[in-house]
């Protein structure tokens, strides 16, 4: 056995050399790795003893990937080219055996082997997508000349892995092995046995030839929808058919000249920083490192209403038993029907089998009586949105949830500390905002009060993972993160329809910048009239004078648009732009046109103005934090970074200056500048990178 870098060793077993992999926590490929499995396949191929070579890793995984670390930095030699060319280019069979995940540039050296074997519960994909980027390391001409160009397209595109028996039924992987290092060695012998060829994947050429280029214009389209705004997808496709239609050589040509303007563009660089920024949000740093995670093996969930439903669907779809309570038999049946319905539908698209459908039915219990919270380690509390009604719930909950169980609200803005107040342990009361629909939206405000106990936050934050949510810890304030940066957009936009801008046109500029809708658009699908009475309105906002019209939004085809009765089609309703423009009018607000940069300024510079006073007030323990909410709860486009990325590449100098300009023209408090922005801007910091 020989070390042959800090995280590569060298081991002999017989007549085989295994090359052993050990960079946790997932065998990147650091510029210590490359070296090691160069020098190991240079060693092993001079020694005569040694008839055939084994690539494996220790710890969790194969190697998942490049070092994304490195990335941006002066690149470490050597090359992870040079690694692969000497596994392909060897004399000797080398087989790569893979357990866990074989993610990205581990894919591609895997690739570079002349044969791979694979654990049953291995699992292979190129992501590189997800980071705004492409495979760089040959993958994109080796994928398709062993998937054939269809599959490809769809693992390139949405980088999502394919399991061992896809990679063994579409030839990516040669055998599945139980005792993994032992069936690799074995595997290797009989390769030496057989005198197997060195099969390299560059020189196949069966699966690529005579590719119908309308295949990839059909591609093209039926993902257009989802990738709308990134440039690394339709990058990657180029790649593939470059696979297609030129020789190996020529087509990693393409792979290496399209890679390096995806790595220095704006994009990639957003999305590399979002998947660390997201993996930093789940760390609480004034957690104490031994703060115990409690167990949670049964949940309540106090209403079945539009959040409540889907909150206890995310419980009982990682197999945790829910009791579900309503306040009468029609609300609880109601939701149940909705939760059926909704496991029904998914199905019926193939999401999951009709025996699923059954047995998470089967884990939610339906109650009147919120006695049954007994035993529960966690309830959710999902109730209307009214702070004394909150209060009563939860001053009940208090008298019959055991001692260390965790009382949750899912207020949308309530001061989760007075609701904690209404119970005699204020230190188990925890916010968990959940986003809407709540069985489908990634984001959980996990909302901290003065009092909240550590094992509480500990334990909510890995109770959020298990259900497979993206938790951010935030800290008391009206509307939390999300919301509270979100009412300053709504108010500007509702300032500049009045001025002359339309709803359309602010849903359009909002809509091009990347987010999935405007403000308009949501509006209307939520419904104009939540919380709206006709009694007591008085046609003194937009939303009054829009319900006493009529106006409900999609539900009655009437609202910032008309619809479609039957394709559900918005078309912008010039009656509702009068309305609009007679209500400013007889406000006295001035009509002018609008610019549409204007209206992206005045949409988003105030939510980052906002942003910052949240990081001031240690509301957020990061900026990053904040783009983590932006992105997973309201569609803020990923390949911008989220708000405080995005701020900072326009530059903190230029948006201070606006924010600046805009409040001395247009007044409001949500334009006083916060001077922790100001600061940066003058400082030359950054939002994205501050911590509170
Ligand atoms: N480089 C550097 N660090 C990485 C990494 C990588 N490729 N992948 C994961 N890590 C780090 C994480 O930041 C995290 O660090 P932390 O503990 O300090 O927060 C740690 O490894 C564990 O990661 P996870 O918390 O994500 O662990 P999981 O077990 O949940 O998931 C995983 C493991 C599936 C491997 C997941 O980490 C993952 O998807 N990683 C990224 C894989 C990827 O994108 N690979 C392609 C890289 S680009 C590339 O290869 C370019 C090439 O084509 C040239
Ligand atoms: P909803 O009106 O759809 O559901 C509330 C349910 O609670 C109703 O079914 C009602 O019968 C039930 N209920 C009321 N009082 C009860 C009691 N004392 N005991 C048992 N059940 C009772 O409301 P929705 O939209 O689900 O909102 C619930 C909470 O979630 C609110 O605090 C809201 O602010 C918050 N929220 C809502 C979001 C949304 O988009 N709808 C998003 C995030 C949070």
């Amino acid at each position: 056995m020989a070390d042959l870098t800090e995280s590569v060793k060298l081991e002999l077993d017989g007549d085989v050399a295994v090359v052993v992999v050990d960079n946790p926590p997932v065998n990147a490929l650091s510029h210590h790795v490359r070296q090691g499995i160069l020098d190991g396949m240079t060693q092993a191929a001079a020694d005569p003893a040694v008839t055939a070579i084994v690539l494996i890793c220790e710890g969790r995984t194969f190697i998942a990937g490049a070092d994304i670390t490195e990335f941006g930095g002066a690149p470490k030699p050597p090359s992870l080219q040079a690694a692969q060319d000497a596994m392909e280019s060897c004399p000797k069979p080398v087989v790569a055996a893979v357990h866990g995940t074989a993610l990205g540039g581990g894919l591609e050296v895997a690739m570079c082997a002349h044969y791979r074997v694979a654990d049953a519960r291995a699992r292979f994909g190129l992501p590189e997508v997800k980071l705004g980027l492409l495979p760089g390391a040959g993958g994109t001409q080796r994928l398709p000349r062993v998937t054939g160009v269809p599959k490809a397209l769809e693992m390139m595109t949405s980088g999502e892995p394919i399991g061992a028996d896809e990679a063994l039924e579409c030839g990516l992987i040669d055998e599945i092995v139980t005792d993994l290092r032992g069936g690799a060695v074995a595997f290797a012998r009989r390769v030496v046995a057989e005198g197997r060829p060195l099969l390299k994947i560059r020189d196949r050429a069966d699966k690529v030839t005579g590719v119908d280029p309308q295949v990839f214009a059909d591609f093209r389209a039926s993902i257009a929808r989802r990738t709308r705004g990134f440039l690394a997808p339709e990058y990657n496709i180029r790649c593939i058919e470059a696979a297609a239609t030129k020789p190996f050589d020529e087509g990693l040509a393409v792979e290496r000249q399209l890679f390096g303007e995806l790595m220095s563009g704006t994009q990639s660089k957003a999305q590399q920083y979002y998947f660390f920024a997201e993996r930093e949000a789940a760390k609480v740093p004034d957690l104490p490192k031994d703060t115990p995670v409690l167990a949670v093996n049964r949940v309540g969930v106090l209403g079945a209403g539009t959040m409540g439903g889907g909150i206890a669907m995310n419980f009982a779809n990682v197999g945790i038993p829910v009791t579900l309570v309503e306040r009468d038999e029609a609300a609880l049946e109601r939701g149940l029907g909705v939760i059926r319905s909704n496991y029904e539908r998914t199905a019926a698209r193939g999401g999951i089998s009709s025996d699923d459908v059954v047995t998470r039915m089967g884990l939610i219990t339906g109650s009147l009586d919120q006695g049954d919270f007994a035993e529960a380690d966690m309830v959710v509390e999902a109730v209307f949105e009214d702070m004394e009604l909150k209060k009563s719930v939860f001053a009940a909950l208090d008298t019959i949830c055991r001692p260390g169980a965790i009382l949750a609200s899912n207020t949308s803005a309530l001061n989760v500390n007075e609701i904690a107040s209404a119970t005699s342990r204020p230190e188990a009361v925890i916010g968990t905002h959940f986003f809407s629909p709540a069985n489908v939206m990634k984001l959980l405000e996990v909302v901290r009060g003065d009092a909240t106990a550590p094992e509480v936050i500990s334990t909510t934050m890995a109770v959020a993972k298990q259900i497979a949510k993206i938790p951010v810890l935030v800290g008391v304030c009206h509307g939390f993160v999300g919301n509270r940066m979100l009412a300053m957009r709504r108010i500007e936009a509702d300032k500049m329809v009045l001025e002359g801008a339309t709803p359309a046109q602010i849903d359009r500029v909002i809509f091009d910048f990347g987010f999935p809708m405007g403000p308009y658009a949501m509006s209307d699908l939520a419904g104009l009239d939540i919380g709206w009475k006709a009694e007591t309105s008085s046609g003194s906002t937009i939303r009054e004078i829009m319900c006493e019209s009529g106006r409900r939004g999609q539900k009655n085809g009437r609202g910032y648009y008309t619809y479609d009765p039957e394709t559900r089609a918005a078309t912008p309703d010039p009656e509702v732009e009068q309305m609009l423009r007679d209500f400013g009018a007889r406000q006295g607000v001035a009509q002018r046109e609008i610019s549409d940069q204007e209206v992206l300024e005045r949409c988003l510079y105030p939510m980052v103005n906002e942003g910052a006073k949240i990081l001031t007030e240690r509301i957020a323990i990061r900026g990053s934090d904040i783009d983590v909410v932006w992105i997973n709860g309201y569609g803020w486009p990923v390949y911008t970074g989220g708000p405080m990325f995005w701020a900072d590449t326009v530059g903190l100098a230029e948006v201070a200056g606006k924010i600046a300009g805009y409040h001395d023209s247009l007044g409001g408090e949500h334009w006083n500048p916060s001077p922790l922005l100001a600061r940066l801007a003058a400082e030359g910091g950054g939002l994205h990178t501050h911590r509170s």
